[in-house]
């Protein structure tokens, strides 16, 4: 679900009403006009007493008044979608990158949890985003939960928002970031607390790599570790997203492939095609038996 006009939010909720407002009313205004138009081009005789009463009413004082309460009104909607969440609230840092997002988990009583490309809440409670970028600068918006927020290098912003229903949305970048900017997306999963709580252990635990260890050395040795982690194994890099759990995310590479050994196979041949000026090179010069054990590894990363 990516719809700002299905909130899941007290905040998404505000921007709907303001938007459902805005429609309405100025649809009224709009068509009173044509009316008017109309009825004044159709030869009606011209009397010039009211039409002086028609401009300084209807040209000068309504849209003072109606000009003046909608911005009242819309200015007074600012402050509460910036509310920072009370004090021990779940905080939760994301990065934009050229074309994905670094997620980091902040429990508070906890240490850092870092996964890539999903996010998932508890339903009910106030959560922070820390909001950055190393690059240029992106938008992060969850249409169905809240405002968007920008994400500008050198800075942290920060957005809070309390999902209300459970449920799987879509977020999307919502700044023009480069060639794979419409490419960057990610799923957020609202769950109940028990659920999260049982999702977030899991995050936190070491790769389950399986008895198969083909996969594993297949991704070792073509140098997959210098960019991603997995832990639990010997890569650790931190230029790309943290691969340790991936094979449990509701989609791949940023919310654009299903999540299958399929898919995994598709985007290490076809990188470039799939995420047009991504930085990570195709992998489509493996043999066709390797590249198959190694997306059947990363698929069992759950
Ligand atoms: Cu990131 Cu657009």
């Amino acid at each position: 679900m990516q719809s700002a006009l299905a909130p899941a939010s007290p905040s998404a909720a505000r921007i709907a009403d303001l938007f459902w407002v805005s429609i309405v009313g100025f649809g009224a205004i709009w068509l009173a006009v044509v009316a008017l138009a109309l009825y004044a081009a159709h030869g009606r005789k011209y009397r010039f007493e009211h039409g002086h009463k028609l401009i300084v009413g209807a040209g000068a004082i309504f849209p003072t008044v109606v000009l003046t309460a909608y911005l009242s009104w819309g200015l007074a909607m600012i402050p509460p979608l910036l509310d920072p969440a009370p004090p021990g609230s779940l905080r939760i840092s994301v990065k934009g990158e050229q074309w994905w997002w670094r997620v980091r988990y902040l429990p508070p009583d906890g240490p850092p949890v870092d996964l890539a490309n999903e996010i998932r809440l508890p339903v009910g409670e106030p959560v922070e985003f820390l909001l950055e970028s190393p690059d240029v600068i992106h938008s992060f918006w969850i249409p169905s939960l809240g405002g968007k927020m920008d994400m500008i290098p050198g800075r942290v912003t920060r957005i809070s928002l309390t999902p209300t229903r459970t449920g799987t949305f879509r977020g999307a970048c919502a700044e023009y970031c480069g060639a794979s900017h419409a490419l960057m997306n990610f799923a957020v999963v609202v769950l109940e607390r028990e659920a999260f709580d049982r999702w977030l252990a899991k995050e936190a635990a070491p790769a389950r790599t399986g008895p198969d260890a083909r996969g594993q050395e297949i991704f070792l040795a073509s140098g997959c570790g210098a960019c991603h982690t997995v832990r639990g194994t010997a890569a650790n890099g931190v230029i790309g997203p943290d691969l340790t759990h991936v094979g449990g995310r509701v989609s791949l590479g940023a919310d654009i492939l299903p999540n299958d050994a399929e898919s995994f196979a598709r985007w290490l041949r076809h990188t470039g095609q799939l995420k047009p000026e991504v930085h990570m090179p195709a992998y489509g010069m493996l043999p066709e038996d390797d590249l198959q054990a190694l997306a059947a590894w990363l698929d069992a990363l759950e």
